[in-house]
């Protein structure tokens, strides 16, 4: 979900449905927005079940102020509706509240209200809280807020507009981001910083147990039990022009072609050629301690989490740590015995999702030592880990991940070979690992030309009902990614599966209407690769591979630059990002917000 809100001079309806568009990415299941201004008073408000541009088509020609909160949605509570949209009003139209995250004991909480009288208007778990503050018989606002949150158990980043207290807005955060926007006479707040790049740079990101208070020319936080904390500006470093879609149809499209700048960055004055190794300015990790690590343990969801199966490996093939990935989401519910000897890293583009955020703390609460590889600086994560590396991609939009994923297995490329030269990979190994990431650029501008065969192929498997991806150790993460990007967003079904693992159990599966996509590195394991195509073949099962080099036994051969083994895995992936978009346009979805997803997931 999004959350925006902003105080000043300015005529606050277009600015607000403005930050809603750069927001969308997050939730796009209904939106609304609440205006009131000094002058006025009471609280005027729009909501609609849908996008964006279905709120802008319900808000009223004279529908002015100068302050306003707003918010777009991703239902957790309450399905997709005009009445479950944010934000909520009181009884009395006086309180406005939206709100990301959940209310855990809403239920209990809505039961006593409704007990006490209170007619509630929609399902949601966040009008409770608007309730609460406009029972509250303190003297100031704030006051009424904190007291609605003493009563709230789980995660929140709200906002809060008051008809009698119109000249501020409070918010306040827990689990749930809330970022400030400090402008000239006029201040913002947000979800998140997209919101805000197009109008300041200077922010104030609250922390958990944090709240504020916005005027129009000043603000100030404190904690949730009253007392001040300083909050300096810092800058934003990415541009607002990066959120734009520079001249392409979609951002999954830029995101896409962006990836060879974005590999550029992240490798960017981090390698030492003295040493043929990396330089990771976040990383504190000596080599005394980087000695002692006996195990890499890496958590992510999602995309993250394939990037991570990708980190796990060029980590044991070049460090020889055992390492291994695993969804946080199950991580975090399994009690698993957290060993002092290991180092836990956990992925995440956001630096938000939830679960890898529970898992961080539950983590260090047991006393481990946990790095961060994460994209958005200064997010939640980036924050909560004793240390990490920054990713670089950019900001990016499309809710499925294309170059986060690419720069993020670049980033593990790089703490595989800090590791490695600390322990047993040799200079002239390490030197070949350079020259192989140094490639990488180019040899993605190389891939993303052949554009116009891959969209040719994927007319041909628009068509297709179900598909399979084989992979088998480099290849199989890879082949886990192509198909989870085919399912998000062009929604045909997919399955990934080790090739080794073919004849115990899909080969059932195989028949002319279901194709095969297969990763076919040229390493030691390409015979056995070509082996579980011919299996494919006789059972006159369509074929397309991805391999250095044409294979026989496929219909068609994706040709990928070559690159060092460990590192193939980074490029293998991204003609198959192009097929799942081409596919889903073919297929006429709605790319870059596929239905029933959202970018980042800062529930559980
Ligand atoms: C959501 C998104 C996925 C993403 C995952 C993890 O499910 O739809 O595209 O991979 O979250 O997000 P993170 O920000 O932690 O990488």
């Amino acid at each position: 979900c999004g959350i925006v809100g902003y105080i000043g001079k300015r005529d606050v309806a277009p600015l607000l449905l403005e930050g809603l568009q750069r927001l969308e990415y997050r939730g796009y299941d209904s939106a609304g927005v609440v205006i009131t201004s000094p002058k006025a008073t009471g609280l005027k408000m729009v909501k609609a079940k849908g996008r964006v541009r279905d709120l802008e088509a319900r808000v009223p020609k004279r529908f002015t102020g100068t302050t306003g909160i707003a918010h777009t949605r991703w239902a957790t509570h309450g399905a997709p509706s005009d009445e479950n949209a944010h934000p909520h009003l009181d009884g009395e139209n006086k309180v406005a509240v939206v709100h990301n995250g959940i209310i855990d004991n809403a239920s209990e909480l809505r039961a006593k209200l409704i007990a006490d009288g209170v007619e509630f208007r929609s399902e949601t778990d966040t009008e409770v809280l608007t309730h609460l503050i406009a029972r509250s018989t303190a003297e100031k606002l704030e006051d009424r807020v904190r007291e609605a949150l003493r009563h709230i158990e789980g995660t929140y980043g709200i906002a809060v507009l008051h008809a009698d207290f119109n000249d501020r807005i409070v918010v306040a955060r827990n689990g749930s981001p809330v970022v400030l926007g400090i402008g000239e006479k006029e201040m913002f707040v947000a979800s998140d910083v997209a919101a805000l790049v197009s109008h300041t740079r200077q922010v104030v990101t609250l922390d958990d147990g944090e709240m504020a208070t916005i005027k129009a020319d000043d603000y100030r936080t404190y904690t949730t039990e009253g007392s001040r904390t300083s909050a300096e500006p810092t800058t934003v470093e990415w541009e607002a022009e990066s959120y734009d879609m520079g001249g392409h149809d979609t951002y999954m499209h830029k995101e896409i072609f962006e990836q060879a700048d974005a590999v550029d960055r992240v490798l960017r004055g981090r390698i030492d050629d003295r040493f043929s190794t990396v330089h990771l300015g976040g990383l504190n990790l000596d080599a005394h301690d980087a000695r002692k690590v006996r195990r890499v343990k890496i958590l992510g969801c999602g995309t993250s989490y394939h990037a991570g199966m990708i980190g796990a490996q060029m980590i044991e093939e070049l460090a020889r740590i055992p390492a291994d990935a695993e969804p946080a989401s199950e991580f975090r519910y399994r009690n698993a015995v957290v060993d002092p000897d290991t180092l836990y890293v956990a992925v995440s583009q956001s630096g938000e999702t939830y679960d890898v955020l529970a898992a961080v703390q539950e983590l260090k609460r047991k006393g481990a030592r946990v790095f961060g590889v994460v994209n958005v600086v200064g997010s939640a994560i980036a924050r909560e880990a004793d240390a990490g590396v920054y990713v670089h991609a950019g900001p990016e939009v499309c809710v499925v991940s294309t170059k986060c994923f690419t720069n993020t297995t670049v980033a593990f490329g790089l703490l595989a070979l800090h590791l490695g030269r600390i322990r047993d990979l040799s200079v002239s190994d390490g030197k070949r690992i350079i020259a192989g990431l140094r490639q990488l650029p180019a040899q993605i501008e190389q891939m993303l030309e052949r554009e116009d065969e891959i969209k040719k192929l994927a007319q041909e498997f628009a068509e297709a009902k179900s598909m399979l991806f084989i992979g088998r150790v480099r290849g199989y993460p890879v082949a886990r990614e192509a198909s989870l990007k085919l399912k998000e967003v062009s929604y045909i079904h997919a399955e990934a599966y080790p090739a080794s693992e073919l004849k115990h159990g899909p080969l059932a599966l195989i028949e002319p209407a279901l194709p095969t996509v297969a990763i076919v590195p040229d390493d030691d394991l390409l015979e056995k690769n070509r082996a579980a195509l011919e299996e494919i073949k006789a059972r006159s099962g369509k074929i397309l591979a991805v391999a250095h080099q044409e294979q026989e036994k496929a219909d068609h051969t994706i040709v990928v630059p070559k690159n060092e083994d460990e590192l193939d895995p980074i490029l293998m992936g991204i003609p198959l990002q192009l097929l799942a978009y081409h596919t889903a346009l073919a297929l006429g979805r709605d790319i870059d917000k596929p239905r029933n997803l959202a970018k980042s997931v800062t529930v559980e």
